[in-house]
């Protein structure tokens, strides 16, 4: 089984995730890498895990190596996606379609597609479902936090209508994640809580298709502190010096290392109500007089160049330490490697019979929960969301109202001063973490799951499977390619029809889709694998016309369509076309009045369009019709897009035409067939390679070219 696993946003990398570097790098990145490192021990499976390559001198180089390995049947793979520059997630929306190509074009280039595609939130949800749609693959999808409950709480902040979606897309979020659970045969969950809260308000949430699996902890990590205290073999010096580094870091705030901590440990973020517990404990002298505060939230260097969020998040940390005056008792560290110090955090926290303690309101899952219960640190958290989960599985924490301040306080004074809880709390996490949150049991079930869903497509039309299949692709222009003697069409379309199985028909036409469609009904070829329609400014599949977004979003670039018009407009030998569908997002199509005169009409026309039009494809026909596209559109270009996309041998691409909207077909590499009653403008191609000069007009001359190119046997 060869599952691929999308992953877009953060920063992904095999080992030292760099948790907490900004908002996108968290428990969703971990859980993701494990998941794949534990999937990779199995025999019988092969993983990919797709993300986004970065290439930036402000992150490793590591983040742009194509392929990294994970493991003996694993590997990390990096695509491009709206250039290379590290962007934050909610700005990776125009490019998915960009996505979406390179991983079909890396499938088709390793000949292999997925069994499976799991995707995790939302951003790769869009990319999963598209790429469903030509390979059917069963799809999985785990939303990780969902959109609809973000809103929520933005709308709480009072964040304006504006901001939430400009800022932070959050309705192409929640649209995409109903479409991609509408599409999905699985939604993979780690709680109750998110099942039966968070995704309740989705109108595609289908009860049967929902699991909840918990997640697995990297356990060899986060093993219990008392390894310490009997001095294990297996504590490495690295480990021993990552501790020994977090205490010099810790000596720099705190008067008295003795003392217990009480330890909270998130990203900066205002979810987290750390200033609740800075609060709580600047206001207790009961607490300050047995425990120190520790707060590790990210790692800073300068505050004030963060991003908005943080910056204030962590601002209001240091003017409230200094309202309760809390030096010497308070440390909030720079820095720490979020990978190697973590648990040595949680585990010096543990040593000094500390505890562990989240103020924020609602935690999703609670991953730090699980971490610190895994080295034997105790919790006091939340009793909403996903950390009931926890508490119910391993009782290792205490649940509290986050609303009721004085019980907040209060447990944390009872959990430090009362030992014989803290060691029942303690004894329960390292036991019982080991048995519920272990990766093992997690991968088995999953694999459980998608041996269930495996099947669930396999006798619907694949197109990927069909574009795998063909050798040759012979492309053809309709009118006066394809038609004009209905007794050649006939015979073309049986040759076509005969040898299907390995050749491909597809239509490059100046018509409209649905004007294409009107007139192949009334001639018997069989219906195109793919339609290039409008001048090759649009693509369209198979029988359902399933539209090829990757290439409209790759061809609008530089498009000025109404400055172009205004450009033109006092030109009077242009008239602009009127006929229904002419029109098209990418295509503006004008009749010439005074064809005689064309080549000073087309002098005046590039002298229009000389400033402030942007970058364009001027395509004469006949000297009759003018089509103006994006520089990027023409039937020629958009052929090797698809070339490129199914991984078609541009040398095994017939293409055939008529007349001017063809030629930037022929100027390509592949090979062409110009029928004999071709635009004598054509003949200018004579004699230059790869042009077939057809003796017969029209299917007859399409026919002959196939033949000649030994597309077809005779
Ligand atoms: C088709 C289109 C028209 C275009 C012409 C030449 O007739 O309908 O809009 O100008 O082809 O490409
Ligand atoms: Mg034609």
């Amino acid at each position: 089984m060869y599952i691929a696993i999308i992953n877009l946003h953060g920063l992904v990398r095999k080992e030292d995730i760099e948790m907490g570097r900004d908002a996108d790098t968290g428990g969703q990145t971990r859980y993701v890498v494990d998941l794949v490192k534990e999937l990779s021990k199995r025999e019988d499976v092969e993983v990919d895990l797709f993300t986004r390559l970065i290439k930036d001198v402000r992150y490793d180089a590591g983040y742009s190596k194509s392929i990294e390995k994970l493991g003996e049947h694993a590997r990390i793979v990096r695509l491009n996606c709206g250039g290379t520059k590290y962007l934050r997630k909610e700005l990776l929306w125009p490019y998915l379609d960009e996505y979406v190509d390179n991983l079909i074009s890396f499938f088709r280039t390793q000949k292999k597609g997925p069994d499976i595609i799991h995707a995790h939130y939302a951003d790769a949800g869009y990319v999963a479902t598209e790429v469903e749609t030509y390979f059917q693959t069963p799809l999985v999808f785990t939303g990780h936090s969902l959109g609809r409950n973000k809103l929520e709480y933005l709308r709480s902040q009072q964040v304006s209508e504006e901001k939430l979606d400009q800022y932070y897309h959050i309705h192409t979020r929640i649209k995409q994640e109903e479409r991609t659970m509408r599409h999905a045969n699985l939604v993979i969950t780690s709680t109750h809580y998110e099942k039966d809260t968070l995704y309740a308000p989705y109108a595609s949430r289908e009860a049967e298709k929902m699991k909840v699996i918990p997640p697995g902890l990297d356990l060899e990590t986060f093993f219990p502190y008392y390894h310490y205290e009997i001095q294990d073999p297996s504590i490495t010096e690295e480990m021993k010096h990552a501790q020994y580094t977090m205490v010099r870091e810790l000596q720099r705030f705190l008067t008295n290392m003795d003392k217990p901590f009480i330890l909270a440990l998130c990203r900066p973020d205002a979810r987290k109500n750390i200033d609740l517990l800075i609060e709580i404990y600047g206001k207790s002298k009961d607490l300050q007089a047995i425990a120190n505060l520790v707060i590790v939230a990210g790692i800073r260097d300068d505050i004030s160049s963060m991003e908005e969020g943080e910056r204030q998040v962590l601002t209001d940390m240091l003017l409230l330490m200094d309202r309760y005056d809390l030096y010497g008792k308070m440390a909030i560290p720079k820095h720490h490697n979020p990978g190697r110090d973590v648990p040595e955090i949680y585990r010096l926290a543990a040593m000094k019979r500390g505890v562990f303690v989240s103020t924020a309101a609602l935690e999703n899952f609670g991953l730090t929960f699980i971490e610190a219960s895994a080295v034997g640190l105790p919790f006091i958290g939340t009793d909403k969301g996903g950390v009931k989960d926890i508490f119910e599985n391993c009782e290792s924490g205490v649940l509290v109202d986050i609303a009721d301040h004085q019980a907040i306080g209060d447990t944390i004074y009872e959990l430090l001063t009362d030992t014989q809880k803290w060691q029942q709390l303690s004894h329960n996490g390292v036991e019982r973490i080991r048995q519920v949150y272990n990766w093992e049991t997690h991968v088995d079930t999953y694999l459980e799951q998608l041996g269930t869903i495996k099947t669930m497509k396999q006798d619907l039309p694949a197109l990927a499977k069909r574009m795998a299949n063909i050798e040759h692709l012979v492309v053809c222009d309709i009118d006066n390619t394809l038609t004009g003697d209905m007794q050649a069409a006939r015979k073309l379309a049986d040759v076509l029809k005969t040898n299907q199985a390995h050749l491909g028909f597809a239509i490059a036409t100046g018509r409209s889709l649905d004007s294409a469609h009107e007139i192949l009904s009334q001639y018997p070829f069989p219906h195109p694998d793919i339609l290039i329609t409008a001048v090759g400014s649009e693509v369209h599949y198979g029988t359902d016309d399933v539209p090829d977004k990757g290439w409209s979003n790759y061809i609008r670039r530089r498009w000025k369509r109404e400055a172009i018009k205004q450009a033109l407009h006092d030109i009077p030998a242009l008239v602009l076309q009127t006929e229904e569908g002419t029109q098209r997002t990418y295509k503006i199509s004008y009749t010439i009045t005074d064809p005689a005169n064309i080549q000073t009409i087309m002098e005046q026309v590039k002298q229009a369009l000389g400033n402030h039009t942007g970058m364009h494809h001027l395509i004469l026909s006949h000297d009759t019709y003018l089509d103006i596209l994006p520089y990027r559109a023409g039937k020629g270009d958009a052929i090797q897009y698809l070339a490129w996309k199914w991984g078609l041998e541009v040398g095994n691409i017939v293409t055939c035409g008529d007349s001017g909207n063809d030629r930037d077909m022929f100027a390509k590499p592949f090979k062409s067939v110009i029928v004999a009653n071709h635009e004598p403008a054509l003949d200018a191609l004579k004699r230059t390679k790869n042009r077939f000069f057809a003796t017969k007009p029209a299917s007859e001359g399409v026919l002959e070219g196939l033949i000649h190119f030994k597309a077809v046997k005779p």
